[in-house]
Order: structure tokens, then sequence, then C-alpha cells
């Protein structure tokens, strides 16, 4: 398998939650068009959201792009056609997690019910379901497969064995991470 392969499978998943975020938000512009006091915005579905584009689409799998394949890349001697594309991928990355903490920001302004909140929220979804897809495509039509052009096998293989160390290690990290915060906050209770 080349190295590509577990980054395109992935991003099959993060395009079925992309989908249901989409659908989260059509449901609530709707109910904003008919009277925007009934506008429900479920925070649990928000958090659950989050916590997928913060861990599996940004720790996981952004990870994996910038720390393993864009890393070795750098290291070559690229066209400044895909020396460009890998720039705006990293931007767009950049872009991402802007978004996930301005929707974070934004939902627990609408969970106090200041005003301009839920516009805000919506305008962060929309950016989100937007941003994705587009950087998805470019990255599976005119990014990977030209890639893998400038690594022998030995180094693709290479490539392919770290990504999955990268992932063996992650679920673990992670709650390691969550074990450590709660004994952070209980030792220094505000
Ligand atoms: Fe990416
Ligand atoms: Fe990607």
């Amino acid at each position: 398998m080349l190295p590509i392969g577990p980054l395109m499978t992935e991003h099959r998943l993060i395009e079925r939650m992309i989908a249901l975020i989409r659908q989260d938000l059509d449901r609530i512009q709707s109910n904003v068009a008919v009277d925007p006091e009934f506008a429900f915005v479920d925070p649990v579905f928000i958090d659950t959201a989050v916590d997928f584009l913060r861990t599996y689409a940004d720790r996981c799998h952004h990870g994996k792009e910038e720390d393993i394949l864009f890393a070795e890349l750098e290291k070559k001697d690229l066209a400044p056609e895909h020396r460009r594309l890998m720039e705006e991928l990293k931007e767009e990355h950049r872009l991402g997690r802007a978004a996930t903490r301005a929707l974070v920001e934004a939902k627990e302004s609408h969970l106090r019910e200041e005003a301009g909140s839920l516009e805000r929220l919506l305008t962060h979804l929309n950016t989100l379901t937007e941003l994705y897809p587009r950087h998805i495509e470019k990255e599976d039509q005119q990014f990977f497969l030209p890639c893998m052009e400038y690594f022998s096998q030995a180094e693709k293989d290479d490539l392919l064995a770290r990504m999955h160390e990268f992932d063996r290690r992650m679920i673990h990290e992670k709650y390691r991470q969550i074990v450590e915060g709660i004994e952070t906050r209980r030792a220094c209770p505000v």
C-alpha cells in the first residue's frame, strides 16, 4: 500500500462527518428562517463534531500529513507547483484549527445566550463544511499521487510504517492527556 492509502481512507470518514455537520447546519438555518428563537443548537453534537475535528481530522490525520509526509517532502527538491500546494495545504490546516476554535467559542457564547452568538456559530460551521471538502479534493486530485514520485519504494515503505506507528500511539496519547487534564484540574481547583 502507498503511504497515501491510509490518508485517503481517512478522507472518506472526514467527508462523512462533514456531511453530518452540513445536515445540522441546514437544520438550524431552516429553524432560523421560521423563528430565530426556536433555532435549537445541539451542544452534544457540536462537542462530538469538535472532538472529531480536533482528534481525528487534525491530530491523527493532519498530524500524519504534516509530521511525516510533508516533513519528508520538505527534504526533497520539490517542483515549485508542489511546494506552493504544500504551503496552501498547511495554511488550510491552520484555517481549520482556527475555525474549530472559533466554533467552540461561539457555542459557549450561545449557551450563555449572548447576542450575535448564533450567527457566529453558523458562520464557523459553514466555514468548516466548505473548507474541508475543498482541501480534501485538492490533496486527493492534485497533490498526493504526484508527490509519491519523489520517494523510492524503500522510502514509501518507511513512510507507511511510520504512519502506522503514529496511529498506534495516538489513542494512548489522547487518553493520557484526558487523565492528566482531570488530575491537574483537581490538584488546582478554581
Ligand atoms: Fe490536509
Ligand atoms: Fe488530508
